[in-house]
């Protein structure tokens, strides 16, 4: 379990070995505090723990709505739900919801480690390029989002970010790094850095080396409908 404070809401989250609370949600709830949620319609996008929707629940949103392909994931969000109080807030099995809502924010942390996915790793594998997920949520945007609503996720380096901001702008949204944070690669990265260095030679992942330490940098992006002409 962990507790902790996002802004002025104090969370309480349960985890397991497999879904938890990592450094990048801590990232993008610290972004998510400049947002006004009031009364808005909230998609929480791979919701994991449901950290993410928990949050937007608390800071007065009109309603909640997460999704994941992990039944397991479902389980922990509607008892994290329970334990932190938040009733407008309800999570789905992606494949079981027939969805027709739009939502006005959708927010994500999305799975972008470049490896194969597999079971067990429905939580950070993205594919060979890291944007499986990612993909995944332009396509359900370009179908469940506002005209005039917005997306906001996190993108690691060792994903292919031009893979990805050219997918969004073919499903007609603009792609735009708004905020950046560098963070240090921990040992289990080895499973699969022989793909970073594949991809780093074709310009589909980057990191930073210092002085034999690396590090990946982590991009905030914020994705709207580009105008139409
Ligand atoms: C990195 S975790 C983030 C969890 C949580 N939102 C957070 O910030 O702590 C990514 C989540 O997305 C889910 N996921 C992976 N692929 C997905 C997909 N294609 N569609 C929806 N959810 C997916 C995973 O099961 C996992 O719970």
């Amino acid at each position: 379990m962990k507790k902790f404070s996002a802004g002025l809401q104090e969370l309480t989250i349960l985890e397991n070995e497999k879904i938890r609370v990592t450094r990048y949600s801590e990232f993008l709830l610290l972004y998510l505090e400049n947002l006004e949620f009031s009364q808005q319609r909230i998609c929480d996008f791979g919701c994991g723990t449901g950290v993410l929707g928990i949050y937007a629940a608390k800071r007065g949103a009109h309603s909640v709505t997460g999704f994941d392909i992990d039944p397991d994931a479902i389980d922990l969000s509607n008892r994290n739900i329970d334990l932190n109080d938040c009733s407008n807030f309800q999570p789905y099995l992606i494949t079981d919801h027939g969805i027709d809502e739009k939502y006005d924010l959708i927010i994500s942390n999305p799975a972008s480690l470049p490896t194969v996915k597999a079971s067990g790793k429905e939580f950070f594998s993205g594919g060979i390029y890291g944007i499986d997920m990612i993909q995944d949520l332009f396509n359900f945007s370009a179908r469940h989002l506002q005209k005039d609503g917005c997306i906001f996720f996190l993108q690691t380096s060792l994903s292919s970010i031009n893979k990805a901001a050219n997918y969004a702008h073919d499903k007609g949204f603009n792609y735009k790094i708004i905020g950046v944070f560098q963070t240090e690669i921990r040992g289990h990265y080895q499973e699969f850095w022989h793909r970073v260095e594949q991809n780093q030679r074709t310009g589909d992942a980057h990191f930073v080396e210092i002085n034999g330490v690396h590090s990946e940098i982590v991009y905030l992006i914020e994705a709207k409908y580009r105008d139409l002409p």
